[in-house]
């Protein structure tokens, strides 16, 4: 870490569902910089006043930019941390973002029990999370690493199941998926570089503690 690094706190977000709710959160704590915006095409946006640096990046990868200090913070689904596996710290749960990690199939693949679904190939972005769920259960699988629009696997014959996030089950419903177990569920969660959280101490508590702050004052709303 070099010296200007520490004059800096440097924040990733992810792009994605949980970027305007991390920005949002983060800015009503006070920390926000001009042009912050998920589309902007400018990766790193600096607010000179606070001293502050945001950078923005593919969510799956914001694990490993934290880990390696690129930033020294960071907002990020539990789902990626587990699929991830990276040394960092998980300082806080910050509540938004609920979803769930499922396995699903089509409507009419349904089968009695899970271990019926044995041999049968699955469609995911979440690779070792499945594994190690089908592992669990003693389930030979073919994993089939996809990125993105996996409810399309199964349509189209690909795969016979999917894991995968469900927010809402629009998406499960209009394309005909049943669910068929929970893998996990998930949330947001305010992560640190193992080094930034010590040399950072100070600044890096002060704003854990103000986000706890603001999370409690919203489940009292
Ligand atoms: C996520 C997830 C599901 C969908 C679930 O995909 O992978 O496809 O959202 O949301 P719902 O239950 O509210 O319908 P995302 O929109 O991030 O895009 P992707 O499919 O390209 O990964």
């Amino acid at each position: 870490m070099t010296s200007s690094d520490m004059n800096y706190l440097t924040i990733a977000l992810p792009k994605g569902k949980l970027f305007a709710p991390a920005a949002g959160l983060l800015a009503q704590a006070g920390y926000t910089a001009a042009g912050l915006k998920e589309d902007s095409r400018k990766l790193v946006l600096v607010n000179e006043e606070s001293k502050t640096k945001f950078i923005i990046t593919k969510t799956s990868d914001l694990p490993t930019y934290v880990e390696y200090g690129a930033a020294d913070i960071g907002i990020i689904g539990k789902d990626v941390l587990l699929e991830e596996n990276k040394d960092v710290y998980e300082l806080l749960d910050l509540k938004f973002g609920l979803c769930r990690m499922m396995m699903a199939v089509p409507a009419g693949l349904r089968r009695e029990k899970l271990t019926d679904y044995t041999h049968m190939r699955v469609a995911t972005k979440y690779p070792h999370t499945a594994e190690q769920f089908f592992y669990s259960a003693g389930m030979q699988m073919e994993i089939i690493k996809l990125n993105g629009s996996i409810e399309l696997a199964p349509i189209v014959g690909l795969a016979e199941v999917i894991v995968d996030l469900v927010e809402t089950g629009r998406t499960l419903k209009e394309n005909n998926l049943v669910e068929i177990a929970q893998i996990h569920s998930s949330t947001a969660r305010f992560i640190a570089n193992r080094v930034s959280y010590k040399m950072k101490f100070a600044r890096i508590n002060a704003l854990v503690e103000r986000l706890k702050t603001l999370i409690e004052s919203e489940k009292l709303q």
